[in-house]
């Protein structure tokens, strides 16, 4: 599929994702739905869990704290945001920034099926235990960051979520290692 028909593709999904239709409160009460944006051929996607309020407010992913580390963590490794896809597993803001119900995660789990089937990332990083564990459940993030999972045709890297890490010394190191490790997994991936 070249780039334009894919943007088209996304494009239909967004609007679906848009237009509320799929009955959840969360659909209802949030101000800005966040179907998640970046470049259609991205190799790497980004899954977080659900928008908090600045992505409420603006409609895109990862633009309040923790998306200005991603921004930077990036950037370590040479890329933009508009290198790679970012979304969520859940694309409504969930009230007082509470956990996604397994309601929500089920009601919105196909659109990022269909993001993921139209972009073929080659690498699909999960941000946090909670994106991890829909894919991977049986999974301790404390055990399975930074390293390489694969499962039904696709390539998960799980790490930790960069609001977590933000403000914990440790965690942030590891964060940023694990970050690190990206541009040889995917050179080992695209060589295969
Ligand atoms: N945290 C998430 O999991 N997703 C966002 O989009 C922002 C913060």
């Amino acid at each position: 599929m070249n780039t334009e028909d894919k943007q088209a593709k996304l494009d239909t999904i967004a609007s679906k994702i848009l237009d509320r239709s799929c009955g959840l409160d969360i659909a209802k009460s949030c101000l800005n739905p966040v179907p998640g944006d970046g470049d259609p051929d991205a190799q790497l996607l980004f899954v977080g869990e659900a928008p908090g309020a600045q992505e409420d407010k603006l409609g895109r992913p990862f633009v309040g704290a923790s998306g200005k580390f991603l921004d930077e963590m990036l950037s370590t490794i040479g890329l933009r945001r508009d290198d790679v896809f970012v979304t969520n597993i859940v694309k409504f803001r969930p009230p007082d920034n509470r956990d996604p119900s397994k309601e929500e995660i089920d009601i919105c789990l196909p659109y990022l099926l269909s993001q993921i089937k139209i972009i073929q990332p080659k690498l699909i990083i999960f941000l946090g235990r909670h994106s991890m564990n829909v894919f991977l459940p049986e999974l301790k993030i404390s055990e399975a960051h930074g390293k390489v999972y694969k499962r039904s045709g696709m390539v998960f890297l799980p790490l930790y979520h960069p609001a977590a890490a933000l403000y914990n010394g440790g965690m942030r190191q590891t964060l940023i290692e694990d970050f690190s490790k990206i541009p040889k997994i995917l050179k080992s991936l695209t060589t295969k």
